[in-house]
């Protein structure tokens, strides 16, 4: 029997690249959609050393509704995992209309297909849609609310737009995954976080600093409550993360699966800044420069999910802790320098 076709958007990004991985390992056959707007065609070969396949690809905007019309007369999918996205929050804020454009467009195109098929869809939607949670760990059925940034309000919209949709559509059977804090790179090194320019996220600017492309980094805030005043985050490494969707797929193609389920894709774990830090120290033997700053407008204080939703009824967990994360990203930083990719 020949391999499922798995179209995965957005499959060299960050976290596409480590679910291609994991698809391939666990026997399907991914086929990735990617305009490289955010990432880079040589994380084909990256993948195919890592896996000895290199994946089917093609480079193609989603908003360009004709394109994607193409793409799926010449391609018969029944699986969707959905990444592609710009993800940038402080840059949504500046150029809104390019986050709702990108984000919306792409979400639609895929979707006029999608109703008339018999379709299987992941959605990366994320954990900012909880904002401040009201109570933690935050359960998938505690309110939305209003959010932060274009961004956050793009991955709002998007999840209305599917559980609209699936509503009259019951052939179209979706899983909207809510990522909290993806960090880590694959084990082998391969493959990693690229960001482009400065990093706005915490653990690419903790590596870059170690490695001397920074030269401090900031903790936002001391005055928080929480147990040393930094901010609380549910970090999750990115190969879990992959895991994740390989079963949220399989879940979907069980017949009695759900029309439209949202799950929290999280460790359940909450750690703050400092632990991150005192972590990553631990794990790498470098000291890191940092230094303590005022509050970084638009965070929240804490976050951290209730995964047991996930658990149940996808029978996934994820397994690695938070010094694996460390290691592994610090590793791939240090990869970046042998092997500059981008
Ligand atoms: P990424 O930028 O590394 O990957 C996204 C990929 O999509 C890139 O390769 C980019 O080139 C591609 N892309 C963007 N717009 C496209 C378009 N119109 N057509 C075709 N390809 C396009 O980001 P990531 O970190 O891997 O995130 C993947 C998804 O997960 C995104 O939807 C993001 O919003 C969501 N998410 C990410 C995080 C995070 O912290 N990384 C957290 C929660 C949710
Ligand atoms: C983590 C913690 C910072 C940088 C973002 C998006 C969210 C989701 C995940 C996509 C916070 C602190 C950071 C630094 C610091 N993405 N920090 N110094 O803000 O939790 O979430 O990525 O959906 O939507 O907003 O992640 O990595 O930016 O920050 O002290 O230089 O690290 O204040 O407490 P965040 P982050």
């Amino acid at each position: 029997m020949s391999a499922q076709k798995i179209l995965v958007t957005g499959g060299t990004g960050y976290i596409g690249s480590h679910t291609v991985v994991e698809l391939i390992s666990a026997g399907y056959e991914p086929i990735i959609v990617d305009n490289l707007s955010n990432s880079s065609i040589n994380i084909l070969d990256q993948i195919a050393e890592i896996t000895g396949v290199k994946p089917a690809f093609f480079n193609l905007d989603l908003c360009d509704e004709q394109a994607v019309n193409f793409f799926f007369a010449t391609h018969a999918i029944q699986n969707i995992i959905h990444f592609a996205a710009f993800k940038a929050v402080g840059e949504s804020v500046v150029e809104p209309l390019k986050y709702y454009r990108n984000n919306l467009f792409s979400l639609v195109n895929l979707l006029n297909y999608c109703v008339e098929k018999d379709v299987n869809f992941v959605f990366s939607s994320s954990c900012t849609v909880y904002g401040q949670p009201d109570v933690l760990p935050v359960t998938e059925d505690a309110a939305v609310k209003p959010a932060q940034s274009p961004y956050g309000n793009t991955k709002q919209i998007a999840e209305e737009i599917l559980q609209e949709t699936t509503a009259v559509k019951k052939n179209l059977k979706v899983s909207s995954l809510r990522y909290f804090n993806p960090v880590g790179a694959h084990e082998s090194a391969k493959i990693g976080e690229l960001p482009i320019g400065v990093p706005q996220n915490l653990v690419p600017f903790i590596t870059q600093t170690a490695i001397g492309k920074r030269e401090k980094l900031t903790v936002f805030g001391t005055d928080y409550a929480t147990p040393d005043g930094s901010c609380v985050r549910d970090y999750i490494h990115v190969v879990d993360l992959a895991k994740a969707h390989v079963a949220a797929l399989k879940a979907l193609q069980k017949p009695n699966a759900a029309n439209y389920e949202v799950f929290n894709i999280g460790t359940g774990k909450g750690s703050t800044v400092l632990e991150v830090i005192k972590t990553f120290e631990a794990v790498s033997g470098q000291k890191l420069n940092y230094e303590f700053g005022p509050r970084r407008p638009g965070d929240v204080e804490q976050v951290y999910g209730d995964v047991r939703k996930a658990e149940s009824q996808l029978g996934w967990k994820a397994e690695l802790d938070l010094s694996d994360m460390m290691r592994s990203a610090w590793a791939w930083e240090k990869y970046l320098v042998e092997h500059p990719i981008l």
